[in-house]
């Protein structure tokens, strides 16, 4: 994707990008198991997709299971896998009628076969619609996704595919797993940590980070709403100074006389 989208200055998000934290701790603050927490988390993947849809940002990627989640307690990454399972189970249907294209960022052929089956099919049925754009991030990895665009990369090269001196910022991003999408514009993480995770680290560069401390199950639709409206209050500076900003917006806004 193109390094600098300026156009999307103090509007709605083109791509909002959730690492959806604190399902464990919400649930434990209960006296419940984890799993309770990761199965209120999916009924409130629901409410956030919703919300997104009818505040017109047509990309939402969400942070669902990590490369390093793949290290907690087999009960729980089961658990996950199962609740991924009957979310899609659910909602093909839904995203069929309602023309929402589903794809997957990370390395789904690392999930358990029953899941990785599913999300195949999802992907598979929704390839050709273009109304709305959901991403899953399963199996992924920042890290682990660069390493894979570096090897298929060299592989071209040392087969005389493609030349080092070709590579830029548009070639390379083109071999990552979101080659496909707009860099993300806002990046929420719920629960109140104020890191990335590994989640998105070079296409993040100039995205704008909301942290709340709700913990994701209680990340209502209200709550998307208020970090929209952050957002659109921030001043987007790629680099440039504050002034050069307001001077190209007050350009582009002068009415042109006839
Ligand atoms: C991280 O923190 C969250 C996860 C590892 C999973 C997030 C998954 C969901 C919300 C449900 C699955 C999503 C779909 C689309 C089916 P944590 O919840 O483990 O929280 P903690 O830091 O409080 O322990």
């Amino acid at each position: 994707m193109t390094l600098i989208e300026e156009d999307s200055q103090g509007e709605v998000p083109r791509h909002v990008a959730i690492i959806m934290d604190g399902n464990g701790r919400w649930a434990r603050n209960r006296g419940k198991p984890r799993l309770f927490g990761h199965h209120k988390g999916v009924e409130n993947v629901r409410r956030v997709v919703d919300a997104a849809k009818e505040a017109d940002v047509p990309y939402l990627t969400l942070y669902a299971f990590s490369v390093e989640n793949q290290n907690r307690p087999k009960d729980e990454v089961t658990g996950l896998m199962r609740l991924l399972r009957e979310f899609l189970k659910k909602e093909i249907r839904n995203m069929v009628k309602d023309g929402v294209r589903l794809r997957t960022i990370g390395d789904v052929a690392g999930l358990p076969e029953y899941a990785q089956k599913i999300v195949e099919e999802a992907v598979e049925k929704t390839k050709s619609n273009d109304s709305w754009n959901l991403t899953l991030a399963l199996n992924y990895g920042s890290r682990q996704e660069t390493l894979n665009a570096i090897r298929v990369y060299a592989e071209k090269i040392s087969s005389g595919k493609a030349s080092p001196k070709e590579l830029n910022w548009d070639t390379f991003s083109s071999y990552l797993y979101t080659a496909e999408l707009p860099d993300p514009d806002l990046i929420i993480r719920t629960s109140g940590e104020h890191r990335l995770s590994n989640f998105l680290l070079l296409q993040a560069a100039y995205a704008e980070i909301y942290v709340t401390p709700d913990p994701w199950p209680e990340f209502t639709a209200d709550k998307f709403h208020l970090a929209l409206q952050d957002y659109a209050s921030r001043e987007r500076r790629y680099g440039k100074t504050g002034e050069q900003i307001r001077l190209k917006s007050s350009i582009s806004e002068t009415p042109v006389s006839v």
